[in-house]
């Protein structure tokens, strides 16, 4: 599947101020193969293409990094089989798009604890991110076996490591000190979480990089969530006012 043959060409995102950040939490799949009465899995067959024109459309216009919520640390209480095809899904994409996301200069990165995974999930991350290491174009970051607290307990374990072996001092500590021990490492903060589907929560997702973010939440569900519904989004984002706290 050649997913850079499409190039969407939007006029109107020409000129307007994009985010550098964007992540997204992908919902509604479920919802969106019951309406047709499909399976679960169709929705999530679906939701597979629309992040693929995502991921184009975001390396077209110039977005810098995506950042897309896969699997969250709660999806384990999803029925096996439904974690299975979430999980085949994953592997399918990886291996059959890793090629021309290379081409593209997209560098893959993954946040989560992948270790978890079945062995050829982890073997197609660590492909995927050995391969596209070096590339310098949008950085895609699949939220894998992610969740915004563990992140954090394990941000704070490794910095108390640090410091107990004497590399971090205590009144050193800052803010950015946190955000250096997040997987997000080297990342901007998102500027706007999308949720599709409209539910109105994270989600346990991006807690302390989003603390300043735009949110977005359109009724949309994932598998209808086009290139329009994405512009959509940007045109919106473009039309906010942040204030960060100032008048
Ligand atoms: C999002 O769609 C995909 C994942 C969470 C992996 P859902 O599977 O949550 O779809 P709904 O919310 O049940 O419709
Ligand atoms: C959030 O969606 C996780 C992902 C999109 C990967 P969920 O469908 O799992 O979230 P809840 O259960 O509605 O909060
Ligand atoms: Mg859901």
């Amino acid at each position: 599947m050649k997913i850079f043959k499409n190039k969407y060409k939007s006029t109107k995102l020409v000129g307007i101020e994009l985010p550098k950040h964007v992540a997204i939490i992908m919902d509604g799949n479920g919802r969106w193969a019951k309406k047709r009465k499909m399976p679960r899995s169709f929705g999530h067959r679906v939701g597979v293409e629309v992040l693929r024109s995502v991921i184009t459309m975001s390396s077209n216009i110039g977005i810098k990094v995506l950042t897309l919520y896969a699997f969250s640390t709660e999806n384990w209480a999803r029925p096996e089989d439904e974690v299975g095809v979430l999980m085949n899904l994953l592997v399918e994409f990886l291996t059959k798009e890793i090629k021309e996301l290379h081409e593209n200069n997209i560098n893959i990165r993954f946040m989560g604890d992948v270790e978890k995974f079945p062995k050829k999930c982890r073997d197609a991350i660590k492909d995927a991110i050995e391969l596209t290491k070096d590339n310098t174009g949008l950085v895609v970051n699949i939220a894998l076996n992610y969740g915004g607290r563990t992140e954090l307990l394990r941000a704070f374990h490794n910095m108390m490591d640090d410091i107990q072996n004497g590399e971090l001092q205590k009144a050193d500590v800052t803010e950015d000190t946190i955000s250096e021990y997040l997987y997000t490492k080297g990342l901007p903060d998102p500027d706007i979480i999308i949720r599709t589907s409209g539910e109105m929560r994270l989600s346990n997702f991006m807690l302390y990089q989003g603390s300043y973010a735009e949110l977005y939440i359109p009724e949309t569900l994932w598998p209808d969530f086009k290139e329009k519904e994405y512009e959509k989004a940007l045109l919106e984002y473009a039309s906010r006012k942040r204030r960060f706290g100032k008048i």
